[in-house]
């Protein structure tokens, strides 16, 4: 069996998550032994119309630790022919002549979904505006998986602009597949989470609740996953970023207060939202988080292009 395409969060089941888990414990050996050849006739395009340090880079690492190899456009809107005027459904049709699979980031919502539609190789979606980032979800979910092997009945704090936050919306839609589970989303309230994600977790009986007070919430709960207010998706609101900016700062103090078992997550970019001086506390995984990225997308490279047992 091989998976089509990776496009959003919620086309995953539980049974389905935990193959990628531990395909991608099958990885995490790979990577630490040298590598492997398994993907040596495989080519796989990166193409990115949004700036990214680690999904391009830990994809392309990826590909090159299974014995791959790259084709890449890392500024595809200034650098492709899309500066032309070249269509999202031309360049796709071009590329898939050139490679084997396709990751593709987007700056708009829906172009992932509309790039699956064309395509007869998989894509893999790196982000699709405020869209979705379901690679980044299923590295989150297999760091915390790592930490409390468990899933069912944790309780998740998402910190940060989760109106615009794609990071968020996939790691709700993976929550909502484990029971007992409780989310509780930190924002002011103009940066609050979309109502679709709530409806999402009414549906699947996922309590849920907001506030905007995060020092009130650290010490209840098992992760608190902080993002970035993201300064380029509040242009045209300049005055809402400067509001946001700086509001929400996980440093020492907050980090005391977490329960000793709680762990602080990021997909990172970090802006000013954590300070480093608690990076070296054992509660701070994003690093390890970061690691896990390598592992989790050679998992999927690998269940895209050979295939699983399901
Ligand atoms: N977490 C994440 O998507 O990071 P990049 O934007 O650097 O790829």
């Amino acid at each position: 069996m091989k998976l089509d395409h990776v496009i959003e969060a919620q086309q995953f089941d539980r049974d389905l998550l935990e193959v990628v888990f531990n395909e991608a414990n099958e990885m995490e050996k790979i990577a630490y032994s040298g590598g492997s050849d398994i993907l040596k006739h495989a080519i796989m395009a990166t193409v990115f119309y949004e700036p990214s340090t680690r999904t391009r880079l830990s994809f392309e690492s990826a590909m090159i630790r299974l014995g791959g190899r790259v084709i890449s456009t890392e500024n595809a809107r200034e650098f492709s022919s899309a500066a032309k005027g070249e269509s999202i459904q031309d360049t796709i049709r071009t590329i898939q002549s050139y490679a084997d699979i396709i990751v593709l980031r987007h700056y708009q919502s829906g172009t992932a979904k509309l790039a699956e539609k064309i395509a007869q190789i998989p894509i893999i979606n790196a982000g699709d505006g405020a869209g979705q980032h379901p690679t980044q979800a299923l590295l989150d979910l297999y760091t915390i998986k790592e930490s409390f092997i468990k899933i069912d009945g944790l309780s998740v704090a998402m910190v940060g602009d989760l109106e615009n936050g794609r990071t968020v919306r996939s790691l709700a839609y993976l929550l909502a597949k484990y029971s007992d589970v409780k989310i509780v989303f930190i924002s002011p309230d103009f940066l609050r989470m979309k109502d679709d994600i709530k409806q999402h977790l009414d549906k699947h009986e996922i309590p849920w609740e907001e506030c905007d007070d995060l020092r009130e919430i650290a010490p209840q709960v098992d992760v608190i996953y902080m993002t970035r207010i993201q300064r380029e998706r509040l242009i045209e609101r300049p005055g809402d970023y400067e509001k946001a900016r700086g509001k929400y700062i996980v440093n020492r103090a907050v980090v005391d207060s977490m329960k000793d078992k709680s762990i602080l997550l990021h997909p990172f970019p970090r802006v000013d939202e954590i300070s480093p001086d608690v990076d070296v506390d054992p509660k701070a995984l994003y690093f390890s988080q970061i690691q896990n990225g390598i592992f989790i997308r050679m998992a999927l490279l690998k269940m895209c292009l050979i295939g699983y047992q399901h």
